[in-house]
This record gives structure tokens, C-alpha cells and sequence, in this order.
């Protein structure tokens, strides 16, 4: 039988735009960096837990370069997940600095347009020692607008470090390839 993939559906494909914002810490106070990026997200199939818990699996990795530079300044591939029975979603992160999310939240859908809202605190943030002490992730929230082919998000970690909780944050509008 096919995989319903629910509210996650949209997401499938290809995804590129060059209109991000980015804020990130600085030790002289704050950086900001316009960039593009794409994301692609591939359809996993499904998974069952413990023979009572099905999730459908969209996979996605996505590359973010500085418009100025064009160097790259974030990496980060994971999973969105939705479990239909409890209309849950959960999306899980991975970036290249020692640091993994798993943010849990929902979906709502409207006259076609799918905003999904996750989010966690330090509960939901698995890092290393080496950033737990220097620059530590302690919080994350993330709104996601999927209509047709247009794709919006913004999202916010806070991060614990120069001495001050910084409100990292990034948002971009993309469109399917
Ligand atoms: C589009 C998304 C993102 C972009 C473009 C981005 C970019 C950046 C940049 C440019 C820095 C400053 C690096 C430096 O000069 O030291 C930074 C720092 C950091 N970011 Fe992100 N980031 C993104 C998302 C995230 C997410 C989702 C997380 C956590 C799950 C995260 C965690 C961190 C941490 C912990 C730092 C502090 C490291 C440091 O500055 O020394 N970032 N990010």
C-alpha cells in the first residue's frame, strides 16, 4: 500500500531559494549573513515501534551558502516525522558541530497551505561536552508553510555562549525545483 505521508506530502522534492536571513553569535555581538540554500526531501517509506506506533519518514539534507562569499556556513540533514493516530509531528537534526535536535510539535492544514510547529527545549538537544560547555544549544522552535510549491520557514536556537543566551535565528522562502 502506498505510504500516507500526510501533512509531510508537500515536502517531497527539490527546494532552492536565495532570500535567507541569518543571525548567528558573534563574539563581538552579532553576525548577519543573507543566504541561498537548497533542501531535498526524499520519501522514506514508514516505520512501525514496538509493533503499535507508525510513522511515515520524509529524509532531508540541506546545504546553506553566504550570498557575500558563497561559502558554506551550515550543513544539516535529518528527518520530519508523522505519526497519524496521535497527528504528531517530530523532526529530528543533525548538524556538523556536535549537535543533534529532536523537536516535537503538529500540522495543521488549510485551504491547502500546511504550516507545521515543532519544538524542544534542552530535553530534545544531544551535544558534546566540548559545546554543553562553550556554545550550548538550549532551546529550538521551528515554524514550517508548505503551499504548493512555495516553501517558507522560521526558526530560532538559543544559544548559550559568549557569556549571553543568543537568539540565533533563520528564516528563507524557497521554491520547488
Ligand atoms: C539555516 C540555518 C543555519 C545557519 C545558516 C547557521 C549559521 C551559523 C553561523 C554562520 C554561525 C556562526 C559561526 C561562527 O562564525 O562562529 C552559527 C553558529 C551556531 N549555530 Fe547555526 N546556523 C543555522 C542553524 C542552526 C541550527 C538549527 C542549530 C542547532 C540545532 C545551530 C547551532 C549553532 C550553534 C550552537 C552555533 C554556535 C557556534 C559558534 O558560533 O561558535 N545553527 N550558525
Amino acid at each position: 500500500m502506498a505510504v500516507d505521508y500526510g501533512p509531510l506530502q508537500g515536502l517531497i522534492g527539490t527546494f532552492s531559494g536565495d532570500k535567507g536571513t541569518d543571525i548567528a553569535p558573534d563574539p563581538d555581538g552579532t553576525e548577519e549573513n543573507p543566504y541561498y540554500e537548497t533542501i531535498v526531501f526524499s520519501g522514506a517509506g514508514d516505520v512501525t515501534n514496538a509493533e503499535e506506533q507508525t510513522l511515515a519518514v520524509v529524509h532531508y539534507v540541506l546545504h546553506v551558502n553566504r550570498k557575500t562569499d558563497n561559502a558554506a556556513i551550515h550543513h544539516q540533514t535529518g528527518y520530519w516525522l508523522w505519526d497519524k493516530v496521535k497527528d504528531e509531528v517530530v523532526h529530528s537534526i543533525a548538524i556538523p558541530r556536535a549537535v543533534c535536535v529532536l523537536a516535537t510539535g503538529s500540522a495543521t492544514v488549510s485551504s491547502g497551505i500546511v504550516v507545521l510547529n515543532v519544538s524542544t527545549d534542552e530535553s530534545g538537544v544531544v551535544q558534546t561536552n566540548f559545546m554543553h560547555k562553550k556554545a550550548k544549544t538550549t532551546s529550538f522552535k521551528m515554524e514550517m508553510k508548505i503551499e504548493g510549491d512555495t516553501l517558507h520557514y522560521a526558526e530560532t536556537t538559543m544559544v548559550d555562549i559568549y557569556g549571553k543566551n543568543f537568539e540565533h535565528t533563520d528564516t528563507n522562502t524557497l521554491s520547488r525545483v
